[in-house]
């Protein structure tokens, strides 16, 4: 990065997004196409290979390499336009674990996948849920249009119905699978044709046009094509709300883009609707204060914790997400609540070719910290002021297992490590109040094998699991004379998580809402905010 003089402008131009998406709608090829897009790669491929190359290094989690996907998110910076952007990759794996929830607590928008054929499915409605918590834009891009698909109006209609969204398509679709031509764009009057040559290369055929009746479009569309557009892009600007800027970055309107990211189609379009739409890094709430991202202190929070590949050295790096001021290598921060400041030396960027090392961050920015455990998830970072950045959740895990070494002995060993994952937000580690074993709780099945994986190969302690009657997990609160008085009668349905915080067991879905009932002045709560 160059010096950074113009403060403001800096914010002004950032980007700082995810992609959401179920498995196999097309985030990778996506991400590898804006990339190209962006100039930031040469060669489509480049996304995958360099993920393999990663792959063969990471031998500290074979489940990694294994199942041949990747567990753990990164971070991606290009530029395009006027614009720099940070895009945040949230693992897509049905088995997708916190941090997928976290990341996005890092983006000021998304953007949502959706394959065309397939519509809303369950991993982008859960995603989707986490965005809708922060109320963050979301742009979608309905992806794989050169294949048989559904009518995209039936499309707009589900993601409107499901998602209680408004819906304004900025592209119409002319034609799908084989017959599929390209996008009108109905913003700006434009025709962007398809070019089937060449995926890697970018290619399309792009026109004004003066509307649909504008006879260049013959030139091109054969008539019945034509008429076909004409009807629907009648019927979609009549049904379908004008795009406003304003319900979008509310995050109650999601403009809609057409595409098919493996013909390179719509996604220039797109990347420009980021640019142009998408919002600048905003004000992040915390407390006692809000904090303005063109503040003259530098401040941000820790949203995600990734142990080092190299076993050999036990560092970890923190990825923070700069909501303020103007970082420079070399900086003290410190993490609120402790009294030690950490200092910055070599702080890491995550351009899309590699790793860099940052001299420079503005809001928006996310910079890697290397550090020996110091760092913690949640945790927020400033120049001394006692700022506590708020809406860091954690979500109470869907499936719960009870955890043992195979060893008895090293009984105590496990409870450390346990301890030391749970701060890096690997799993949920609970200690019932009345057993001598801890019970793991996780949101994707996957993780379970990750943690076995790492307590395994990083504490060298062989462990198994066990089924355990709970069925799900809630973060109890309320008055302590109330809370002392549950605690009492239902001790053997009470765990306390690494926190200390109390964690209602309920055994079935019967026993969660009867207690519920009972205990009125109590809170059940699935989501905790960290701080
Ligand atoms: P994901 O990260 O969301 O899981 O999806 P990914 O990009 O890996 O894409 C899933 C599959 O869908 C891939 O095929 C990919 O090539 C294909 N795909 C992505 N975009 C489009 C598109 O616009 N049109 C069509 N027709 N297919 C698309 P695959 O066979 O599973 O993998 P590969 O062998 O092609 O790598």
């Amino acid at each position: 990065m160059t010096d950074i003089t113009d403060i403001g402008a800096e914010i002004a131009r950032r980007r700082t997004f995810a992609i959401i998406s179920h498995p196999d709608a097309g985030k990778t090829t996506l991400t590898e196409k804006l990339l190209l897009f962006s100039g930031a790669i040469q060669m489509a491929g480049a996304v995958k290979a360099r993920g393999e190359q990663r792959r063969a290094r990471s031998d500290w989690l074979k489940v990694e390499r294994e199942r041949g996907i990747s567990v753990s998110a990164s971070v991606m910076s290009f530029e395009y336009g006027d614009c720099a952007f940070n895009l945040l990759d949230t693992p897509g794996h049905e088995d997708f674990s916190e941090d997928t929830y976290r990341t996005l607590t890092a983006v000021d928008s998304a953007i949502m996948v959706i394959d065309a054929a397939k519509g809303i499915e369950e991993q982008t409605r859960k995603l989707f849920e986490v965005c809708r918590l922060r109320d963050v834009p979301i742009i979608t891009f309905v992806n794989k249009m050169d294949r048989e698909a559904r009518d995209p109006l039936e499309l707009i209609d589900e993601i409107e119905q499901t998602l209680a969204l408004d819906v304004a398509p900025v592209s119409w679709p002319i034609g799908m699978g084989r017959t599929f031509r390209g996008c009108y764009d109905l913003v700006d009057d434009r025709m962007v044709l398809m070019d089937r040559g060449d995926r890697s290369s970018i290619n399309d055929v792009s026109f004004a046009v003066s509307g649909l009746d504008d006879p260049t479009i013959g030139d091109h569309l054969p008539r019945d094509q034509w008429d076909e557009l004409k009807d629907q892009v009648a019927m979609v600007r009549e049904l379908c709300p004008a795009f406003d800027l304003n319900a979008y970055r509310e995050g109650h309107l999601t403009p809609v883009f057409f595409g098919s990211a493996l013909n390179n189609f719509g996604v220039r379009e797109l990347l420009e609707g980021v640019a142009r739409l998408a919002p600048p890094p905003r004000t992040q709430p915390a407390t006692p204060r809000d904090v303005e991202p063109t503040e003259d202190k530098v401040s941000g929070f820790v949203f995600k914790i990734q142990a080092n590949m190299d076993l050999k050295h036990r560092d970890r790096i923190a990825f923070v997400r700069l909501c303020s001021g103007h970082f420079k290598r070399g900086m003290r921060l410190l993490p609120v609540g402790s009294a030690k400041a950490v200092n910055v030396s070599a702080p890491v960027m995550f351009m899309a070719q590699d790793r860099e090392i940052a001299d420079e961050a503005v809001a928006g920015d996310i910079i890697g910290i290397p550090n020996h455990g110091t760092l913690r998830i949640g945790d927020s970072l400033t120049e001394g002021e006692e700022i506590r950045f708020t809406g860091i959740p954690s979500f109470a895990p869907e499936m719960l297992r009870r955890i043992r070494p195979d060893d008895p002995m090293k009984a105590k060993h496990l409870g450390r490590a346990l301890e030391q994952l749970a701060e890096e937000g690997v799993a949920a580690v609970l200690k019932p109040r009345i057993s001598t074993y801890f019970v793991v709780g996780v949101v994707g099945a996957l993780q379970f094998e990750v943690l076995a994986d790492r307590i395994r190969t990083e504490y060298g302690i062989p462990v198994m699991y066990e089924t355990v009657e709970a069925y799900a997990a809630r973060w109890v609160s309320g008055d302590p004379a109330e809370m002392k008085r549950f605690s009492d009668t239902n001790s053997s349905a009470l765990a306390d998580d690494h926190t200390g915080r109390p964690v209602f067991l309920a055994r079935n879905a019967w026993h969660l809402t009867r207690t519920a009932e009972d205990w009125p002045k109590l809170k059940f709560d699935k989501v905790k905010n960290q701080v």
